[in-house]
């Protein structure tokens, strides 16, 4: 048997093996705690130094991840944080999970991937694992990553192991966290397969083993194409409805009752965060290099991001409807964050609502109960406490994120007019029963 395998297996089954985790966000942060909680010595890596310094003082910074959990890892040694990659020296695992975004071009910008791949390879060293995370193309960690980890003439699948396994956290949700979602992994041979099942077997209730690191990664942009086209889907069913004089929602409800062969997804101003407005290019990116348009793709992306300018143009028509102009309407957005109960506003649909409210004229200001500041593309957008005052001020209150902790009821008093993206009001039906002073479209 091949000693550096065998040596590996027994350090993670012995809980003795050393992980590191590259990368402490929403993915990474969750990931090095799952590890220590496990019982492993856990290291995370960041450039960024206030990360460093939280995790040092045990404060956690992701809502998800809670803060008398981090310090008592912190506490009792098994976890730590780091920007100095020479700690991979001593490490016998690494977990890559560094941003992916895309380029001004919509193509996949894997600066970081690389630069995290390029600083591994400088402390490589015999019976490692390094596992890729980060959501990407295809061929990704056959073409970045291996051609790193051959210094020294250490053999893949022998002396070192490579993997990819997508990580699939949701942020804000607490039925499926880490451990009971199962998680796919690919191995770059059927060696490096095992001993990336061994060490995530011990995090995860369940693992489940591809062929291929390509069929991982590919695995990761199935789940979230599959979103971003029945988003869109949902979202196209809207204006269809619009245009019938029909309750998108109603509809939408009412087909949800079928308990076989229908999922429910809900129409709405777009979609944001890390993955569904980003993840489907990086699929599309690698096709257009084989002469393949992904249509359905497109398609979806279009439809979503056209999503903002929908509400913007519905607020125009109904602010006209009782003889207002947009130019200096006072518009106050409730919920900047891309979904409910997360303090996340990257690629938030919300963002380009304001924006396009702004451009034409719009006074805007917002509320949200886990976002204190706003700034997109250099402006600042003002934040306003929740009142009954400030609600009556507005000319209109455009709902783009309908957080649980909001009371719709209270809400619906006090606005003159709402602009419901969300369907947080419930059905017509309700707003039809709505006090005269509350209008809501
Ligand atoms: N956020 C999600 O819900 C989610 C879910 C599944 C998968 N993903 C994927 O996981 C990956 C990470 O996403 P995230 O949301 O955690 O991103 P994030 O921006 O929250 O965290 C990334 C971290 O990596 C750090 N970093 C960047 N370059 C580095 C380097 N060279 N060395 C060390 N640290 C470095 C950054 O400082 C940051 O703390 C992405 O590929 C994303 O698509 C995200």
């Amino acid at each position: 048997m091949n000693t550096h395998l065998e040596t590996l297996l027994s350090k993670i089954d012995t809980r003795q093996a050393k992980v590191a985790v590259i990368g402490l966000g929403y993915v990474g942060l969750p990931l090095a705690v799952e590890f220590a909680q496990a019982g492993f010595r856990t290291v995370g890596l960041d450039v960024d130094p206030a990360k460093i310094e939280a995790i040092s003082a045990g404060r956690s910074y992701i809502k998800d991840v809670p803060a008398h959990q981090t310090a008592a890892l912190v506490e009792s040694g098994k976890l730590s944080a780091t920007s100095d990659y020479s700690i991979l020296r001593e490490c016998d695992s690494v977990s890559i999970c560094v941003p992916t975004p895309l380029s001004k071009t919509h193509d996949p910008d894997l600066s970081y991937v690389i630069a995290a791949a390029d600083a591994v390879a400088q402390y490589l060293h015999g019976g490692m694992l390094i596992v890729l995370e980060s959501t990407t193309y295809p061929g990704t960690t056959e073409e970045i990553i291996v051609p790193r980890m051959f210094s020294n003439g250490l053999k893949i699948g022998e002396d070192v192991f490579v993997a990819f396994s997508p990580e699939r956290i949701d942020p804000g949700r607490t039925d499926f966290v880490l451990k009971n979602t199962p998680k796919v992994i690919g191995g770059m041979t059927p060696a490096c397969g095992e001993v990336v099942s061994a060490l995530y077997n011990c995090i995860v209730d369940r693992v489940v083993p591809v062929s291929s690191t390509a069929a991982a990664e590919m695995v990761k942009l199935l789940e979230n194409t599959f979103r971003a086209v029945n988003i869109a889907l949902v979202n196209e069913f809207l204006v269809m409805c619009d245009k019938l004089s029909l309750d998108a929602w109603e509809i939408v409800e009412a087909t949800a009752t079928k308990p076989f062969g229908f999922m429910k997804f809900t129409p709405g101003p777009g979609v944001g965060g890390h993955c569904i407005p980003l993840d489907p290019h990086y699929l599309s990116w690698k096709l257009r290099t084989l002469n393949y348009n992904a249509r359905f793709i497109q398609l979806a992306s279009e439809i979503n991001t056209g999503m903002p300018a929908y509400w913007v143009s519905q607020t125009v028509d109904k602010l006209n409807d009782i003889g207002r102009a947009m130019k200096g309407s006072r518009i106050l957005v409730l919920g900047v964050t891309y979904k409910p109960d997360i303090d996340d506003v990257r690629e938030s649909p919300a963002l380009d609502i304001i924006q396009l409210l702004e451009d034409r004229g719009a006074l805007v200001t917002f509320h949200d109960p886990f976002v204190s500041s706003l700034r997109h593309e250099g402006l600042e957008t003002p934040f306003t406490p929740l009142t009954a005052e400030t609600l009556a001020e507005a000319d209109c209150v455009l709902v783009a994120t309908n957080h649980s902790s909001y009371d719709w009821a209270w809400i619906q008093q006090y606005a003159r007019l709402i602009v419901d993206t969300r369907y947080a009001l419930g059905p017509t039906k309700m707003a039809k029963q709505a006090p005269v002073r509350g209008l809501v479209l």
